[in-house]
């Protein structure tokens, strides 16, 4: 397990999938996490169970597309535990379309959600990261953003959009001390994706399996192997990378393209 011990962690999406195993491992890791989310059921039930388990954990209600709910959020970690070490954007929502059919809202959505989110994460983390002298952005990317996932064309053009950020972000701002990560996950078995499988001819289960087969490692993606790789990324064990995009894909991305 990565040494998060007293690390101050901010996690959007923090309440269900990839952000929740997220925010468990971090907090089960000694970490202290605030979550944020439109989850307000959720969030609740989540700082209540790390509380039970003896971790620290808060839960933060906001819309990442809104600058304000961002910078309170940042601000809340900041009163309540007195720093801000690692800020990891990864809310995200996902919808797809013909781009002759494309809705100017759905655009918006997936534009303010995962691209905007970002940004504001790192608008409000980096001041804060700065005057430490330290801290870590990590984002949630995808292999969309290297796929052309049909029907998917804004939600993928949002996640390389992602991971141009980060880049950029690197050069400007890892001499000041701060890492840029992104993770970048595969197929991963969470409430997004279940709802992506809805209207489908086949039952779910029936789709999993047939895309595990397609996977080299012959199953599909778990939220905690994504957390796992989030809590190396942020912990000081990897002080050397920044710049990086990690996939986490079982090898998906290595497959010839017959
Ligand atoms: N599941 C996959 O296969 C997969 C693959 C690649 C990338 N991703 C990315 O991983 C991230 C997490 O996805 P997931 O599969 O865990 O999805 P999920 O739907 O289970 O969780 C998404 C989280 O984002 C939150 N969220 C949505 N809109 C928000 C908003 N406006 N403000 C604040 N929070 C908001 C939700 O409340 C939820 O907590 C996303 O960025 C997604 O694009 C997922």
């Amino acid at each position: 397990m990565a040494d998060l011990k007293d690390k101050v962690i901010l996690v959007t999406g923090g309440t269900s999938g990839i952000g929740l195993a997220c925010a468990q491992l971090f907090a089960r890791s000694g970490a202290k996490v605030v979550a944020m989310s439109i989850q307000p059921d959720e969030g609740k039930a989540l700082a209540e169970q790390m509380t039970a388990e003896g971790h620290q954990c808060l839960f933060h209600p906001g819309d990442v597309g809104c600058e304000e709910d961002v910078k309170a959020a940042v601000r809340l970690a900041v009163d309540r535990f007195g720093r801000l070490d690692v800020a990891h954007a990864n809310a995200g929502v996902l919808k797809n379309q013909k781009i002759t059919d494309l809705a100017l809202e759905d655009f918006h959505l997936l534009i303010n959600v995962n691209l905007l989110g970002a940004v504001l994460v790192a608008k409000h983390a980096i001041p804060v990261m700065r005057r430490q002298g330290k801290g870590v952005i990590c984002f949630t990317t995808s292999v969309a953003a290297e796929i052309g996932f049909p029907e998917h064309a804004v939600y993928c053009a949002s996640k390389a959009a992602v991971v141009a950020l980060m880049r950029s972000l690197t050069t400007d701002h890892t001499p000041e001390g701060i890492r840029f990560v992104a993770v970048s996950p595969g197929t991963i078995d969470t409430p997004m994706l279940a709802a992506s499988c809805e209207g489908w001819d086949k039952p779910k289960e029936e789709l999993y399996a047939a895309v595990a087969q397609k996977i080299p490692v012959r199953r599909m993606g778990q939220p905690i192997d994504v957390a796992r790789a989030v809590a190396f990324l942020v912990s000081d064990e990897a002080d050397f990378i920044s710049g990086s995009v990690v996939h986490l894909e079982g090898g998906t991305l290595a497959l010839p393209p017959w």
